[in-house]
């Protein structure tokens, strides 16, 4: 299925009393075509229940089996979720190693409900520090789902926006250099050009989990204007649902875009 979800398939993915009641309230016409997510909340997760902290990451990869499945059902086009960022090698080095094994782990078992479901896997992010074998289960995934078309599933990984910005400007200055470039004729497009994401549209809304007001150094460019909705819940119990309410809030905003309506 592409295009506008009907109500009798998003009746037989929303079962839930309550779900149903926010599914009158959803225009499937108005999905937003793109929602990164700030998943957050999993060693949260994991300390409620006396885990270690990788029991919780593991708990968040089912959530976002979930999110993914809900997002294709509602008929959003990509979704970003913000997996490692560039300041998570701060951690202990259990976790970040446990991180590193999950993703070849998760996108090995994965591979064929991707395909079937026509999910295309990409990768943004900076490649420096994360290791051979991640970055090759990652390759080998955008290759497999290259021609997927329904969904586009973004991952950024070893993210920084400040680090995407600063790239993006070597680039610039590079051709610049080169002779390649005119300095005056530097606009906001040949910027967006340049970052990891020049082939995605910025995203509609922001989602983050567990209650932190902030956005953590997560696409800084792309989301000038994007709708931000935070829930408290933890992201390894991230639902359909959750992720049906939000799209509902959404629907309810004005966007201006620095106009008046
Ligand atoms: C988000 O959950 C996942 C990653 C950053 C990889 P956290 O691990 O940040 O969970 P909390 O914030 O400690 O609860
Ligand atoms: C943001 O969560 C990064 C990811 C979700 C991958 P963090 O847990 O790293 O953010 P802070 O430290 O609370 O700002
Ligand atoms: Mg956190």
């Amino acid at each position: 299925m592409t295009g506008t979800p009907t109500r009798a398939s998003l009746e037989a993915f929303f079962t839930t009393k309550t779900d149903r009641a926010l599914l009158d309230r959803f225009d499937p016409r108005q999905a937003p075509a793109h929602v990164a997510v700030i998943m957050d909340g999993n060693g949260r997760w994991a300390a409620k229940r006396a885990l270690p902290r990788l029991f919780g990451h593991r708990a968040g990869a089912k959530a976002v089996r979930e999110s993914i499945a809900a997002c294709l059902e509602l008929g959003v086009r990509y979704l970003t979720i913000y997996s490692f960022s560039s300041e998570n090698w701060r951690r202990s080095a259990d976790e970040v190693d446990g991180l590193m094994s999950l993703f070849i782990e998760v996108l090995e078992a994965e591979m064929e409900n991707l395909m079937d479901k026509r999910v295309r896997v990409l990768l943004i992010g900076s490649e420096a520090g994360v290791p051979e074998a991640t970055l090759t289960a990652f390759r080998r995934a955008e290759e497999k789902t290259a021609g997927n078309d329904r969904l586009t599933l973004v991952v950024a990984l070893n993210y920084g926006g400040r680090l995407e910005i600063t790239e993006a400007v070597r680039l610039i200055a590079r051709d610049v250099a080169a002779g390649e470039q005119d300095p005056d004729a530097i606009t906001e497009e040949t910027l967006a050009a340049h970052l990891y994401t020049h082939a995605i549209p910025d995203p509609d809304l922001v989602i983050r989990t567990s209650g932190e007001m902030r956005v953590s150094n997560f696409l800084l460019w792309q989301i000038a204007y994007s709708e931000l909705w935070v829930t408290s819940t933890l992201w390894p119990d991230f639902k359909r649902g959750d992720m049906l309410k939000a799209l509902v809030d959404y629907q309810g905003r004005t966007r201006r875009f620095g106009g008046r309506s």
